[in-house]
This record gives structure tokens, sequence and C-alpha cells, in this order.
């Protein structure tokens, strides 16, 4: 039996990753590192089995009592945390003097080919470290649709970006989340593997607000913006700055990319196809439809 330390437990993918670790009763101990454990507690009251520690990676002192005792920790990087020296690289060199031997980072597709986004340095931190590691890099997150890009459907009807005909590759949390259970229980069978985590579409914006116009029989359109006026659009409703810079990254770069590789990794290992944009839009529909009316 391993102990396992959770990281972002309580966001879009770490609570995916605790519910299928205990809805598969896991032979091992989970614990997630949370910054509130009350929250926390009320969150995942239906999980009795699954302790907490508190974890917070802006406060190192915290380190030493939530890594004690642990094997394995699984590892993401909170959105708003860019500054990888100041906050991963006291708490990589924790983990290493805490004997934790076991690594899974969260990363993303293509983390490999920029040395500047912070998951290459995250991944080259733990490289160097010495600790075994699984690099999960996953594809764009459909729930982008129910989370940042909510408000502007909901409102506005439109998806604002200044992606223009980029193709994205289209992956589930909840793929990621059952991947990550198995990458957690069976690391051995994995170890010090990159992992490409993608659906099986790649599309663009434009085929991404069809889909839902066909499913949902709605009337939302995708707006291609300049990444100038994304970003006045978006300073203008108030969004931080480093959040819009992330998101303009996130969406112009690809317009000069290839489309995304596709990968048969979550078939394999989970003997299933992976979500489909068009199973995925059906299933949110009442959180992406919000306000609107059919
Ligand atoms: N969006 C995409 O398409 C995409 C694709 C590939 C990879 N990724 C990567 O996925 C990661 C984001 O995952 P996500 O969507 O699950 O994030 P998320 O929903 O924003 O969750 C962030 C988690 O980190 C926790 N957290 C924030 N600051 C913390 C701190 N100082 N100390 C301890 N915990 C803290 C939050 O806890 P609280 O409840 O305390 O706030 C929350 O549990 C990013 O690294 C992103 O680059 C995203």
């Amino acid at each position: 039996m391993k102990r396992i330390l959770i990281t972002g437990a309580t966001g879009n993918v770490g609570s995916e990753v605790i519910r299928f670790l205990m809805e598969t009763n896991t032979v091992n101990e989970i614990i997630a590192g949370v910054r509130n454990i009350d929250k926390a507690r009320e969150s995942f009251k239906n999980y009795p089995k699954l302790q907490l520690a508190n974890f917070d990676f802006e406060n190192q002192e915290s380190f030493d009592i939530a890594l004690a005792g642990i094997d394995t920790v699984f590892l993401l990087r909170p959105p708003h945390i860019s500054d990888i020296e100041t906050y991963f690289e006291p708490l990589i060199n924790k983990i290493k003097e805490k004997n934790v031997t076991e690594i899974v980072f969260l990363s993303v597709q293509g983390a490999e080919l920029s040395k500047v986004i912070p998951h290459n340095k995250i991944e080259r931190l733990i490289t160097e470290s010495g600790c075994d590691y699984i690099f999960l890099r996953p594809s764009y997150f459909m729930q982008n649709l129910t989370t940042t890009l909510l408000k502007d459907i909901q409102t506005k009807r439109k998806i604002v970006l200044p992606a223009g005909k980029a193709k994205f590759n289209w992956i589930d949390i909840e793929n990621i989340g059952e991947v990550c259970a198995i990458l957690l229980n069976q690391f051995s069978d994995f170890k010090n593997q990159s992992i490409e985590l993608t659906g099986t579409e790649n599309e663009d914006f434009y085929s991404v607000a069809d889909k839902i116009n066909q499913n949902l029989n709605s009337n939302i359109t995708f707006q291609n913006v300049s990444p100038f006026k994304f970003y006045s659009i978006k300073k203008n409703e108030g969004l931080n700055k480093g959040l819009i810079i992330v998101m303009i990254m996130l969406h112009f770069l690809p317009r000069f990319q290839k489309p995304p590789r596709i990968s048969d990794f979550f078939e394999r290992v989970i003997g299933k196809k992976p979500t489909t944009l068009s199973e995925f839009i059906k299933r949110e529909r009442n959180i992406i439809l919000g306000k609107l009316s059919v």
C-alpha cells in the first residue's frame, strides 16, 4: 500500500482524480493536499476514506508535514502560478528530501516543444531531481467550454477568442481523471514515460460552435478577434492581466502550428473510446445553456 498526495484536489482535474481513486476503491491511502481543509471536507463528504492535509504551493512551511510519509505525489500547476523558480523549485527539492520517490505530473500536450512554458520548466526540475516520474500531457480541455469560456457563451451567445481556424484536440477531464487513477495505482507500469492524452477530435472553434448548436438547438457563434482586441475586451471585463496573456498564448499560437497529434493511449489503457465533443455537449447541456433559452 502506498500513501499518495493529490495536489490541486479541489480543482477540475484533481477532483476527478480523487473521484476515480475513491470510486474504484483503491488499495492505496489517498491524501488530498488542500489550502482550506474545512471547505475540502465539505466538498469530499462522500469519501470518508479520503484524508486531508494542509498544503499550499505558496507557503513552503506547509510542505514538510504534507509530504511526511508520502510515497507518490500527483502534482499539478495551478493556473495562476507561473513563477516556477519561486514556487516549484523548493517544492521539488522538498519532495526529494522527504524521500517521495514517485511523481505523476499533469503537464500539457506539446510541453516538450517550448522551454519557456511553465510545464516544460517543471518537467525539467522533476527529471533533474532523479525521482521517478510520469508526465501526463493532455490536450485542450472540453471543460474550457464550461469554465473559462462559459460567461461569453451564456451572456453574449458567443465564443470570443483569437484562435482563428486553429484546430484544438478536445479531451474530457473525466477521461484524464480515469487515466490518472490508473497511473497512480500502477505507477511502475508507466514509470519514466511522457504520455500524451487526447480525445479523437481535432476541431476549430467554428465547428465546435456548430456542434453546440446541432446538439442543443442553440445559436452560438464563434467570433475570431485579434490578440490586441482580445486583450482589450478582457481587460475591460476586469480579467487578470496574466490570465489574459495565458489565454492569448493558448489560443493564438496554435494558428501557426500543425494540428495536434492524436494519441490512442486512453483507449489502450481504459479499453473504451474517449468522450466525443457531442457526448460532452449533451452531458453538460444545462451548464452550457445556462440562462440561454433553447
Ligand atoms: N485548460 C486546458 O485546456 C489545459 C490543457 C492541458 C493542461 N492544462 C493544465 O491543467 C492545469 C490546471 O488544472 P485544473 O483545470 O484542474 O485547475 P483548476 O481547476 O484551476 O484547479 C486548481 C487547483 O489548484 C489549487 N490551488 C490553487 N492555488 C493553490 C495554492 N497556492 N496551494 C495549493 N493549492 C492551490 C486549487 O485549490 P483551491 O480550491 O484552494 O483554489 C485547485 O484545487 C494547469 O497547469 C494547466 O496548464 C490545462
